[in-house]
């Protein structure tokens, strides 16, 4: 089985970007554990980051030729991008919205994601084990 793990905007910047909410680890250092997590139970995972939307959006489009699953971090994209949104239901496989922080004890404008609709589950405010969370449910584990 293969999973795309994309990371949007502003995730570059994790371990330097408001530690006190995202926390300390890296985007590598996240990555490399989340990669030893899938060699564990036989998923191969392809890792991205973008900050650009139309790139993720291309992203996303692979994954239908490309992958079985994809675990996404849209980042603030999450809350407003339909084009996002509708990239993923063209691409036709399962997805997880996932988010590092609990988005609903933050600002109102987190509150709300354009993506979940389309998504196979949601999982947030877990830190980087909300990704862990998403490979698994993908996965069926
Ligand atoms: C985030 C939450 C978003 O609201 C924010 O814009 C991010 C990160 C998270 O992982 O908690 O960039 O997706």
């Amino acid at each position: 089985m293969k999973i795309f793990i994309i990371n949007g905007p502003n995730l570059n910047m994790l371990g330097k970007r408001e530690p006190e909410i995202y926390g300390a680890d890296t985007l590598e250092s996240i990555n490399a554990e989340l990669k030893e997590l899938c060699d564990s139970i036989g998923v191969e995972p392809e890792f991205y980051q973008s900050n650009c939307e139309g790139e993720l959006i291309d992203i996303i489009h692979s994954a239908r030729e490309k992958a079985d699953g994809i675990v996404l971090n849209a980042g603030a994209y999450t809350h407003y991008s339909i084009a996002i949104r509708d990239a993923i239901s063209a691409c036709e496989k399962p997805c997880v919205e996932v988010h590092l922080s609990n988005v609903h004890k933050r600002e109102e404008f987190r509150h709300k994601s354009v993506i979940s609709a389309v998504c196979e589950g949601v999982i947030c405010g877990f830190g980087k084990d909300s990704y862990r969370l998403a490979i698994l449910a993908l996965a069926g584990k």
